[in-house]
């Protein structure tokens, strides 16, 4: 399944990201927080082997608890100063 899906999403860019909620592309997340736990499940999935279609990359993520204030600041850090 996972080579047939390559090319089938356009994978949206993150900038000015706070302001283009619902996230992904089918709305499933309202905030940058619920983004942040959906890849702290799959990513612990993915290392387990129990996720289905896994990409190696998502193996590599291991964030904690304490990563996910910083990481959300920096997200929000990619945000376009429209005042
Ligand atoms: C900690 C690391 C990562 C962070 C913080 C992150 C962040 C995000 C965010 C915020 C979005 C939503 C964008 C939007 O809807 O406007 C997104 C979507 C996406 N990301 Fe990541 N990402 C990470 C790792 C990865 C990895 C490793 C992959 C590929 C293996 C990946 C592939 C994608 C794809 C394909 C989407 C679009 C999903 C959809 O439209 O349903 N991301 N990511």
């Amino acid at each position: 399944m996972l080579d047939r899906a390559i090319a089938r999403f356009k994978t949206p860019g993150l900038r000015d990201l706070s302001h283009s909620a619902p996230y992904m592309h089918n709305g499933q997340f309202d905030t940058l927080d619920d983004i942040i736990g959906f890849y702290r499940v799959v990513s612990t999935q993915a290392r387990a082997a129990t996720l289905r279609n896994d990409a190696v990359r998502l193996q590599r993520i291991a964030l904690t608890a304490g990563d996910v204030t910083s990481l959300v600041a920096f997200l929000k850090s990619l945000n376009e100063d429209y005042q």
